[in-house]
């Protein structure tokens, strides 16, 4: 089957920096793949390079149609979203309205609403259907200032699907969350993807990307160090080399079961921050 995204060979240097160095990934259809590593190891680089926010070389392949020489707006425009690693929500705007916001705005915002929102305005039926698959149904009034951080986060989803995307990116959606809210999140993630949406989930949360992904890639310094499916990636000796040199231990904690009956803040137990 055809994979939603076939990036091959994408390599970005800024200046003397290589961030990325020949990187080879792929999202099948329908299936949630996980991208981890050290800071600076090049995730939110290649988030910019398959969205076309950077100059990259190598090829972006999306849905069999090859857009590498295409801008980000095109790219949108043909079923490709992305969150950013700072959550960016309208605040003076509703939760519902932050999902259709690309038909409220004029037009200068209504590019980059086109680039968050996906390859098209969103219409009235494909939001209700993002706040309901993100299970946002009773904040869907309420101001995004008036949430938690874990909430927030699941606006941020919700507003990228709500464009009816084929591939959605998101980049540290559990960054600020803590044990349970993180599992919340996976469990939702998992819903979007499972409704037919492919997605590429860049986070730290060791424990959240190995529990819900279908596969894993580990880069380090620019290049893929490993990727298989969760449990090889887990036992790999290279990436176990990588992390324990940080303060990572690979885990198997995931819900909150896992973590005991407090919340435990994120970098704390049940949770491998690389
Ligand atoms: N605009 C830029 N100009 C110069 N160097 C950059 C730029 N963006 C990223 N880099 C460098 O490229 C490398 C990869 O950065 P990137 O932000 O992709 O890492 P990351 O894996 O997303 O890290 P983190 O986990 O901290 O978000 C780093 O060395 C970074 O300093
Ligand atoms: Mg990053």
């Amino acid at each position: 089957m055809t994979a939603v995204l076939e990036a091959s060979k994408i390599s970005v240097s800024f200046g003397s920096v290589k961030a990325l160095v020949d990187v080879d990934l792929e999202v099948p259809p329908g299936k949630l793949v996980g991208l981890i590593g050290p800071n600076g190891a090049g995730k939110t680089t290649l988030i910019d390079a398959v969205t076309g926010f950077v100059p990259a070389t190598g090829t972006v392949v999306l849905n069999g149609r090859d857009i590498s020489a295409e801008p980000p707006h095109v790219r949108s425009h043909l079923g490709l979203a992305r969150t950013w690693q700072t959550l960016e929500l309208f605040d003076d705007l509703s939760v519902q309205e932050n999902c259709v916001v690309a038909s409220r705005r004029p037009s200068t915002l209504g590019t980059l609403a086109q680039i968050v929102l996906g390859r098209r305005q969103p219409t009235q039926a494909a939001v209700e259907e993002a706040i309901r698959i993100l299970e946002l149904e009773e904040v869907a009034g309420r101001m995004p200032s008036e949430l938690p951080q874990g909430k927030r986060k699941l606006v941020g989803v919700a507003r990228a699907l709500a464009g009816q995307s084929k591939l959605i990116l998101l980049d540290e959606p559990a960054s600020g969350l803590d044990t349970n809210e993180s599992f919340d999140l996976g469990r939702r993630l998992r819903r979007v993807v499972d409704e037919g949406v492919a997605m590429l989930l860049v986070d730290h949360d060791m424990a959240l990307v190995l529990n819900v992904c279908d596969y894993v890639y580990v880069i380090d310094f620019g290049r893929v160090l490993a990727h298989g499916a969760p449990a090889e990636v887990r036992a790999n000796e290279k990436v176990l080399a990588a992390y324990l040199g940080g303060v990572a231990t690979v885990t198997e904690a995931a819900g909150p079961e896992a973590a005991g009956s407090e919340p435990a803040p994120a970098g704390q137990s049940g949770k491998a921050i690389l």
